[in-house]
C-alpha cells in the first residue's frame, strides 16, 4: 500500500528531505512553539465563537426585558451554552499566553544573538509577527460590546485616530467611523479579527518556519563541544513531532485548567455600555504604553505642517514606534560575525544582555506609571523611575557581568573571535 502511494508521491523522497530535518533539543526553543499551538487554539476556539456571535450594535430585548447590543447579548448566548464560558475563556487566555510567549521567544532570540546573518529576515518577519499578534488581540477587545471593552478600545482609538496625516484615514480602515457611535464598527474590527489578521499571521508563521528550516537552528553551546561543524538534534518526525504533540497536550491541559478556574472577562460583571467611563485598564501588554500616556502632560502639543503633534500620538505611536525601528535594525548594525551557528551565552555579551535588561526594565517602570492614581504617585516621580532606573539597571548589570566573567571575556579575546 505504501509503496502504491511512494510511486506515485515520492513519499519516502519527502521524508528523506523534510522529515529527517534535524532539530536540536533545548527548552527555550520550546517558545516559538508555544507561540505556534496557542495560534492554533485561538483559532479552533474562535471558529466556536462565530458560530454564535453577533457582529452588531443593533438593540436587541434579553429576557430580563433591558435593551443591549446584539453582540453583547450574543456573548451571553454564548456563556449560557454547554461548555460556551470556558471556551470563550480558553480563547481569551491564549491570546494572553500568546502575546507572552511571542514576547520570551523573542528576547530568547536577541539574548542568545540568533537574530544575526543570516537570520536577519527572520528576525524582521517575526517582528511583524508579534505587532500582528497585539493588533490581532487588540481587534478582539471590542467585540463583546460590555462596558469594559468599550471603553478600553476607545482608548486605542484615540491613538490610531491621533497619527498626524494619516490617522482619520487609519480609524475609518480599522473602525469603519467613529468608536464608538458608528454601527460599522463592530463589523469591520469582526472581519479584521477573524479574517484578516488570522490569514496574514497564517501566511507570515508559514514563511518564518520554512525559513527557518531552510536556515536550521541555530545549535545550543554544548553542540559546539559534542560535535564541532555538525547539526546535533532529533529528526523533524519521529521525535521531535512526538515531542510537539506532548507539549501541545501538556499546553491545552494547562490552559483549560486555567480558563476553567479563572473566567476570563465576565461581561456581565461590566454591564452593556453605558455614557459613563468605567475605570478599566488595558492588558498587561498594553499597559506600559497606557503609564506612559498617564505621565505626558496635556500640555505637550504642537502643530507640525498643520497636523496637531499630541500626547497620545507621542506616547502611543512615537515611543513604540522608535523601540520598533531599533529593534528592526539591530541584525544589520550588529555585524559582529559573519554567520551565527551557536547559541551566544548572555554572560559573554555584556553590552547586549544589559541593554536589554535595561529596556525590560523600561517597560516595567512605565507599566508601573500605569497604577499612578491607584498608587498616588506624582509625575516627577514617574519620569524619574521611567527614565533613570532603566539606565541603572543597564550599568549595574554591565557591572556585574564585567566582575563575574570579565576574566573569561580577556582569555575569549585572546582568541580570534568577534566583538560583542
Ligand atoms: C506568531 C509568532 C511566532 C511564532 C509562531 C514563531 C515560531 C517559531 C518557531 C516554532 C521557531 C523554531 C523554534 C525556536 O527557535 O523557538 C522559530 C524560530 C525563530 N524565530 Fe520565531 N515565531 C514567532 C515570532 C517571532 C518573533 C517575534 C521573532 C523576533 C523578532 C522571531 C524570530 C525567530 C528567529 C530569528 C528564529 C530562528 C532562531 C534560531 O535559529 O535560533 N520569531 N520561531
Amino acid at each position: 500500500m505504501f509503496q502504491w502511494f511512494d510511486e506515485r508521491l515520492e513519499i519516502s523522497r519527502l521524508y528523506n528531505k523534510f522529515l529527517r530535518k534535524a532539530f536540536p533539543v533545548h527548552h527555550s526553543f520550546f517558545l516559538g512553539e508555544i507561540a505556534l499551538f496557542a495560534f492554533v487554539v485561538l483559532v479552533l476556539t474562535g471558529i466556536f465563537l462565530t458560530l454564535n456571535y453577533e457582529p452588531s450594535i443593533r438593540e436587541v430585548n434579553l429576557p430580563d426585558g433591558s435593551t443591549v447590543p446584539a453582540a453583547y447579548a450574543s456573548v451571553l448566548y454564548i456563556d449560557s451554552l454547554p461548555f460556551g464560558a470556558v471556551i470563550r475563556s480558553v480563547h481569551h487566555w491564549s491570546a494572553h499566553i500568546m502575546v507572552a510567549a511571542v514576547f520570551l521567544h523573542l528576547l530568547r532570540v536577541l539574548i542568545s544573538g540568533a537574530y544575526k546573518k543570516p537570520r536577519e529576515l527572520n528576525w524582521l518577519i517575526g517582528l511583524g509577527l508579534l505587532g500582528l499578534t497585539i493588533v490581532t488581540a487588540f481587534t478582539g477587545y471590542a467585540l463583546p460590546y460590555d462596558n469594559y471593552a468599550v471603553t478600553a478600545t476607545r482608548i486605542g482609538y484615540g491613538i490610531g485616530a491621533s497619527i498626524p496625516f494619516v490617522g482619520g484615514a487609519i480609524a475609518e480602515i480599522m473602525f469603519g467611523g467613529e468608536f464608538p457611535g458608528s454601527t460599522h464598527s463592530v463589523p469591520r474590527l469582526y472581519s479584521i479579527h477573524v479574517l484578516w489578521l488570522p490569514l496574514t499571521l497564517i501566511a507570515l508563521i508559514g514563511l518564518h518556519l520554512l525559513i527557518m528550516v531552510k536556515q536550521k537552528h541555530t545549535q545550543p553551546k554544548y553542540a559546539e563541544k559534542v560535535a564541532p561543524g555538525k547539526i546535533l538534534g532529533v529528526p523533524l518526525y519521529p521525535q521531535q513531532s512526538v515531542m510537539m504533540g506532548i507539549l501541545f497536550l501538556v499546553y491545552l491541559a494547562v490552559t483549560v485548567f486555567i480558563a476553567g478556574a479563572f473566567i476570563a472577562h465576565p461581561i456581565e460583571a461590566f454591564g452593556p455600555p453605558t455614557p459613563q467611563t468605567p475605570a478599566v485598564k488595558p492588558d498587561w501588554y498594553f499597559l506600559w504604553i497606557y503609564g506612559i500616556l498617564q505621565v505626558i502632560p496635556s500640555e505637550w502639543q504642537f502643530r507640525f505642517f498643520g497636523a496637531v503633534i499630541g500626547p497620545e500620538f507621542i506616547g502611543g505611536v512615537i515611543v513604540p514606534g522608535i523601540l520598533g525601528a531599533v529593534a528592526a535594525l539591530l541584525p544589520f548594525v550588529d555585524v559582529s560575525k559573519d554567520k551565527v551557528r551557536y547559541l551566544e551565552l548572555p554572560s559573554e555579551h555584556p553590552v547586549r544582555t544589559s541593554v536589554t535588561l535595561g529596556v525590560l526594565m523600561f517597560f516595567i517602570m512605565s507599566t508601573l506609571a500605569g497604577y499612578k492614581i491607584d498608587l498616588n504617585l506624582s509625575n516627577a516621580v514617574l519620569w524619574t523611575l521611567i527614565l533613570v532606573v532603566p539606565v541603572l539597571t543597564g550599568v549595574v548589570s554591565y557591572i556585574l557581568l564585567k566582575a563575574l566573567y570579565g576574566r573569561s571575556w580577556e582569555r575569549s579575546s585572546a582568541e580570534p573571535q568577534a566583538a560583542d
